[in-house]
């Protein structure tokens, strides 16, 4: 099959267009914003025009379907509250090109998928989790985001066509940038990923008492955000003998309740996340995450509470995708690629719940993602593309 580099080319900057941040390349499109519903309802035109059709189940997940069985190719379109035009737009765009240079070709049958919300403003990998049955739709409908809209609520914005049955699909493809440093600061063009790591994320409560700013003695003060730095800075101490040294952990939300300069905040409510490719450790994590914040809280008076754990498990790509796609990296990029794993979340994780799925990545420059300045070559970005295509056709 021939992929027309240009026609995907220009189908990658279109799609930046929509939610475009005016700061470099970078986007401003989550999960449900008017940029994101506009972006889906032109991927919808543009998959019509591939022969595709188009359904959208009830979380918002977009999907072009081509008859009979078929390979699903494809990744999301939403973005981080500040987010790269890369990020799951690239596998979106890779997978149409594909799905119309297969059929140019008279190949095999390619299906494409735009999932919702996998950047998980109301959760983890929202959408794919929904579809594949990891998370139960009322379940996720309770969901709410940083600024308390609950998922069911965010949904109503999607005119649902039917769910899709996950059975069409003979395997699942997800092409993605590496969103780190690894091929980059190696000089090479192409990762096929081994697996991808597990993650936990939650969020923790510390309420202590709002109180003057002014007036309060600082022995008197229950300050729940000296309750969040002090968690925060003995957390990497008391993790020391747990991980290795791909283990990650991130505070990235602080909420602080009433957030007023002169006011002693009284409630302070954080996200804690953490990641690893060994699921005992996630647990190990979590059991010193809970005792440490209940440590804290009871030295300083105050209560703590915990949300949901969300999670994902580590999961292992399917052997025999992964074999096409290294056969088809050693050809269009030789000795300039690698076998690698994934350390940023995928909806590959929970469509391997499903059936046989692979990825594969192309360099981020500088490793920088989840940033306005992400981004990839363009000989990157079309040789990936390339070695997805013949990957595809060699599964013929
Ligand atoms: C997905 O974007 C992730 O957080 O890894
Ligand atoms: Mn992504
Ligand atoms: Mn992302």
């Amino acid at each position: 099959m021939k992929i027309d580099a240009g026609r995907f080319l220009e189908d990658l900057d279109k799609l930046r267009s929509f939610g475009a941040s005016g700061v470099g390349k970078g986007v401003v499109r989550p999960a449900y914003s008017e940029a994101d519903m506009a972006a889906r309802a032109w991927l919808t035109s543009r998959m019509i025009e591939a022969g595709l059709r188009v359904q959208t189940d009830a979380m918002g997940n977009l999907f072009g379907l081509s008859e009979g069985p078929s390979l699903l190719l494809g990744s999301h379109s939403d973005s981080q509250p500040e987010g790269g035009w890369l990020d799951g737009a690239l596998g979106v765009i890779a997978a149409l090109e594909v799905a119309r240079a297969a059929r140019e070709a008279g190949g095999s049958a390619v299906s494409v998928v735009s999932f919702q919300d996998e950047e998980g403003r109301f959760g983890v990998t929202t959408g794919s989790a929904v579809w594949s049955g990891h998370l139960a739709q009322d379940q996720a409908d309770l969901l709410c985001d940083h600024s308390g809209v609950a998922l069911a609520d965010a949904r109503r914005v999607v005119a649902s066509t039917g769910a899709v049955d996950p059975s069409q699909f003979t395997g699942f493809v997800e092409m993605h940038i590496e969103q780190g440093p690894v091929l980059d600061s190696a000089g090479e063009r192409i990762g096929v990923v081994s697996d991808i790591v597990g993650i936990r994320d939650m969020k923790i409560t510390f309420e202590g008492q709002q109180n003057h700013a002014g007036t309060t003695p600082m022995h008197l003060r229950k300050d729940a955000f000296q309750a969040v730095s002090r968690f925060n800075s003995e957390l990497n101490e008391r993790l020391r003998n747990v991980v290795t040294p791909s283990t990650v952990w991130t505070v990235g939300h602080v909420s602080l309740h009433p957030n007023a300069s002169s006011i002693v905040p009284g409630r302070a409510v954080f996200s804690m996340q953490w990641r690893d490719g060994d699921a005992e450790r996630l647990g190990r994590m979590e059991a010193i995450i809970r005792s440490l914040a209940n440590e804290i809280a009871e030295g300083m008076g105050m209560a703590v509470s915990f949300g949901p754990l969300l999670g994902l498990e580590p999961v292992a790509m399917d052997r025999g995708l992964r074999e096409a796609l290294e056969l088809s990296a050693a050809k269009h990029a030789p000795d300039q690629w690698r076998v690698m794993p994934s350390g940023a979340l995928h909806d590959a994780t929970n469509v391997s719940r499903l059936m046989p799925v692979a990825m594969l990545f192309v360099p981020s420059i500088d490793g920088i993602s989840h940033a306005f300045e992400e981004d990839t070559d363009e000989a990157d970005l079309v040789t990936g593309v390339r070695v997805l295509a013949e990957a595809v056709a060699s599964l013929k």
